[in-house]
């Protein structure tokens, strides 16, 4: 494993004390008259078609949108929770098995917070609009733990699940933004920092363990898994646009995929991933 025993004791102290977020969070504060991601966020900002409907109507869309990337992190939360129990309980090392059932104990936190807020406001999404697949939770199960492959494909889904929420912070409208939609995106980015940092040492470490010839082989495979996530995630399917409640006569997806402004946003969205990535070796891109 990339990470030194002195990096993982500082990583372990830096998730004590815990802080639950389900008591942390003042949940009768959940507002749908607020907006849940930036304007500037949405995939369909800046389409005239779009902008030209009532504020309600545009809300309602941040709150599908923002809903899109909780159910996104329910899947990958959970395929990381059961790779991160059953690592735990074969690994020798306690600074290690600590620090998995940290991420587990974290992880398990964010899923709840996502449930609570999609169960008090009611929002949903359908489940075929959902980012999951069958065939990427049953390769997300199997693959080896100590891989290129298992830990690439970690870091994939959680830098890009979750870049639209890191947004939030950074946000000129942060006043705009639902306070407890604000709370919970601050505190998901400061506990994914940590697991992103140690996630991409044992991806680059991981990576670089292997043969050349493998990585040029595999590499077209981790750029479809690159490109068709990031796909379903950044332009939500239209079963989203219309549980949001925008009008069905219109191809709101089509609209959202030739936006340049989606574009622009995608790109700076998932531009750490790229670098890091194509610095070790992958040919990944975003689809055009
Ligand atoms: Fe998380
Ligand atoms: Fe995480």
């Amino acid at each position: 494993m990339a990470v030194s025993g002195n990096l993982l004791e500082r990583l372990n102290a830096s998730s004590t004390p815990y802080v639950d977020p389900l008591a942390a969070l003042q949940w009768e504060h959940v507002a749908t008259d607020a907006w849940w991601l930036p304007p500037e966020a949405l995939s369909l900002a800046g389409v005239a078609a779009f902008e030209r409907l009532p504020e309600r109507a545009r809300r309602r869309l941040s709150h599908h949108e923002f809903a899109l990337v909780l159910e996104t992190g329910l899947w990958l939360e959970s395929l990381f929770m059961e790779r991160f129990a059953r690592a735990s309980g074969a690994e020798p090392d306690p600074l290690l098995r600590a620090r998995y059932l940290h991420e587990v104990r974290e992880e398990a936190g964010h899923s709840l917070m996502f449930l609570e807020l999609l169960g008090r406001s009611g929002v949903r999404i359908p489940a075929p609009a959902q980012p999951r697949s069958a065939l990427a939770t049953t390769v997300g199960r199997l693959l080896p733990f100590r891989g290129a492959v298992f830990w690439t494909l970690t870091v994939i889904g959680e830098e890009l699940g979750d870049s639209l929420t890191r947004m939030i912070p950074r946000s000129v409208e942060q006043a705009t933004v639902s306070a407890v939609v604000y709370h919970m995106a601050r505190l998901h980015a400061r506990e994914e920092a940590r697991h992103i940092a140690h996630t991409r040492a044992a991806c680059a470490e991981a990576v670089r363990r292997m043969p050349g010839w493998r990585r040029a082989a595999l590499s077209p495979l981790i750029g479809l898994a690159f490109s068709g996530f990031a796909d379903r995630l950044y332009y939500p399917q239209r079963a989203v646009y219309l549980a949001a409640g925008l009008p069905g006569e219109v191809d709101w997806r089509a609209l959202a995929r030739a936006n340049p402004v989606r574009r622009r946003c995608v790109a700076q969205a998932a531009a750490p991933t790229l670098d890091f990535l194509r610095g070790l070796g992958w040919s990944v891109r975003l689809a055009g």
